[in-house]
């Protein structure tokens, strides 16, 4: 029961279904895909489509550039529409549409698109997955080298290059645009051919989407015989249009989930065109219970975790020098109760991140004014300190950092920049060893320290934020000084360094506070129970040939055998010459 030859050619894995005389499903028949494999061995190969993009493992290719449409802004060669029973497939006039660069190998002649989607419950239906994720529906522009017939092309590892748009629904968006036009045309009847007389081109259709953004890779067709004879060209972003759009789909035509599942990479490599924007971090852990755990981190993709001027790292203080520049930090506004705005559950850590361009830092031998974007909190669990700077080889209970980006540059600016971000890093230990020991309850130690009801408040909030990425608008008063306390801020190290989470960029001035926050250690216990998630920082790095240095006040008169301290001796000594 093959189709005419016109309906053959509108799903290209058709000429050889008919050949073979067999008939294919996504679901409700013999043939589902799990048994493609009967109908043609092709379908079990090595280089079989559609796949998952992990874009923590896409390797980026220089020569992914600018692809060259030949009349896709043109609104006259959209010939018709047809459903074929497996998707609805758009004609192209014969020899006028092709497709040349983009690093494909000569040029393609275009001879359709058609779409693969979910059902009408909102269940997506794209058949490749960025990061696991499926969009709504994906169309696939398909071209065939030329040259070939398309025999020719079916049996050429390069024979046929399908460019693969996401669709992406939106709550509101154009009904009556492109895409309201394309999908008044979608039917039930199948294979009966309708010709498109309204003006509408592919440009139209793929609209504001970046052309130069995109996964490369080699692939097969979709639906049987499974030909592994495709340039794979999936674009990162999405062509947003209105959900009720989307739904036709599945509603006008009666075909639901018309997607293959994703197939296995075998040992393929994605790429990616060098203007694709890549998440500086794949999923990644601290401990072991991920494949990117902190040994791995320099693995994940635009990662600098492998680089010579990483943090955090253990302060030597007998080799940190002097510098007389490390004068004291303007702090703006860090004494307002109003400049959190909300407080999040990152995965990692419990961020508070600020009203923008509100909170600044200048100063502090920085050579620059900084704004303040957020700060937030590394820690260990209930039996096992978690600061990630250590001083002396001394690890604190819990550090907070401070993370401040240059106000000049923009943050994509900032993290590519040596001095871009400055982060200030404060050690937190616990109020009173009295009541830190005690399991049971103990009888609460009024604390004489004014910050007890800062941190009182903040940890109120944990409870909110217990599931990851949820977030709480901040409206207890509380200022950035009542957390800091009385800690001296002009007795700090500093050092060059890198963001210590992937893709851990060397764009960090780090200021590491001598002087730690006093908390009372029942409220710290509240990270790791609350959070759920214990041991949050990274080890130390190797400090290679850099050198920390520290501020000349010095908060090291009261320890005893100051004699020892090269820096404080340098600080008493030019105190006495000022
Ligand atoms: C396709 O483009 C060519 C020029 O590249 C033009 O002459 C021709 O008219 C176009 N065809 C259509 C149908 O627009
Ligand atoms: C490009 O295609 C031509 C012919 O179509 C082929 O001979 C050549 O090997 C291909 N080049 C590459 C790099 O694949
Ligand atoms: C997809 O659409 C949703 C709204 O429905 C939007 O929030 C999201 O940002 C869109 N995704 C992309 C990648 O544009
Ligand atoms: C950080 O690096 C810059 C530029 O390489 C250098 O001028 C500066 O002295 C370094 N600062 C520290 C604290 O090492
Ligand atoms: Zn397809
Ligand atoms: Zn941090």
């Amino acid at each position: 029961m093959c189709p005419s030859s016109l309906v053959l050619w509108l799903s290209l894995g058709a000429l050889i279904e008919c050949a073979a005389g067999s008939d294919w499903c996504y679901t409700g028949c013999a043939h589902s895909p799990t048994h493609w494999g009967d109908i043609s061995s092709f379908c079990r190969g090595q280089r079989q489509s559609p796949i998952d993009i992990d874009t923590s493992h896409v390797q980026r290719d220089p020569n992914l550039l600018d692809f060259t449409f030949k009349n896709f802004s043109s609104q006259d060669v959209l010939k018709s529409i047809t459903n074929n029973g497996h998707t609805v497939v758009c004609l192209l006039k014969d020899n006028e549409v092709e497709v040349s660069g983009g690093g494909l190998n000569g040029t393609y002649s275009t001879l359709q698109f058609h779409f693969h989607w979910g059902d009408t419950a909102h269940h997506p239906g794209s058949e490749h997955t960025i990061d696991k994720l499926r969009y709504p529906v994906e169309m696939h522009i398909v071209s065939l080298k030329k040259g070939l017939t398309k025999e020719q092309a079916v049996a050429n590892p390069e024979g046929i290059a399908v460019l693969g748009f996401f669709l992406n629904a939106t709550e509101d968006g154009n009904m009556t645009g492109p895409w309201g036009i394309l999908t008044s045309y979608l039917m039930s009847n199948i294979n009966t051919e309708i010709a498109i007389n309204h003006s509408l081109s592919i440009d139209d259709l793929i609209g504001s989407v970046s052309r130069t953004k995109y996964y490369r890779y080699m692939g097969s067709l979709t639906t049987p015989n499974c030909s592994e004879a495709v340039v794979w060209t999936v674009f990162q972003e999405p062509i947003n249009i209105n959900k009720n759009l989307i739904e036709r789909f599945a509603s006008i035509t009666g075909l639901t989930n018309v997607y293959r599942p994703v197939q296995e990479l075998n040992g393929r490599q994605v790429f990616a065109s060098p203007e694709v924007s890549l998440p500086p971090s794949g999923p990644w852990c601290y401990d072991n219970h991920c494949i990117y755990n902190q040994s791995r981190w320099h693995l994940l993709s635009l990662s600098h975790c492998g680089g010579e001027n990483q943090s955090p790292i253990n302060i030597e203080s007998k080799k940190a020098v002097l510098d007389k520049q490390l004068d004291a930090f303007t702090f703006t506004k860090f004494d307002d109760k109003h400049t959190i705005k909300y407080i999040t559950n990152t995965g990692h850590a419990v961020k508070c991140v600020l009203k923008e361009n509100t909170v600044e830092i200048s100063g502090g031998g920085l050579g620059h004014v900084y704004s303040t974007l957020q700060f937030h909190f590394h820690w260990g669990s209930t039996v096992s300190k978690g600061s990630e700077h250590m001083v002396d080889s001394k690890r604190y209970s819990m550090e907070m950092h401070i993370v401040n980006k240059r106000k000049d540059l923009t943050l994509d600016e900032a993290v590519q920049t040596s001095n871009g971000l400055a982060v200030l890093g404060f050690f937190i230990e616990a109020e009173s060893t009295k009541s830190s020991s005690g399991s049971g309850q103990t009888n609460p130690t009024p604390s004489p320290a004014a910050d007890t009801g800062a941190w009182k408040k903040l940890t109120n909030y944990l409870s909110a934020i217990e599931d990851i990425d949820s977030k709480v608008n901040f409206t207890e008063e509380i200022s950035i000084d009542d957390l800091l306390s009385s800690v001296s801020k002009t007795v700090y190290y500093r050092y060059n360094g890198s963001l210590t989470t992937p893709g851990c960029n060397e764009a960090v001035v780090w200021t590491v506070f001598k002087e730690s926050i006093k908390v009372d250690q029942k409220l710290m216990m509240l990270f790791p129970t609350q959070m759920k998630y214990n041991n949050v920082y990274r080890a130390p790095q190797a400090l290679q040939d850099r050198t920390v240095y520290t501020s000349a006040a010095a908060s090291c008169l009261a320890p005893i055998m100051q004699f020892l301290l090269p820096a404080c001796l340098f600080t008493i000594v030019s105190n006495l010459h000022i």
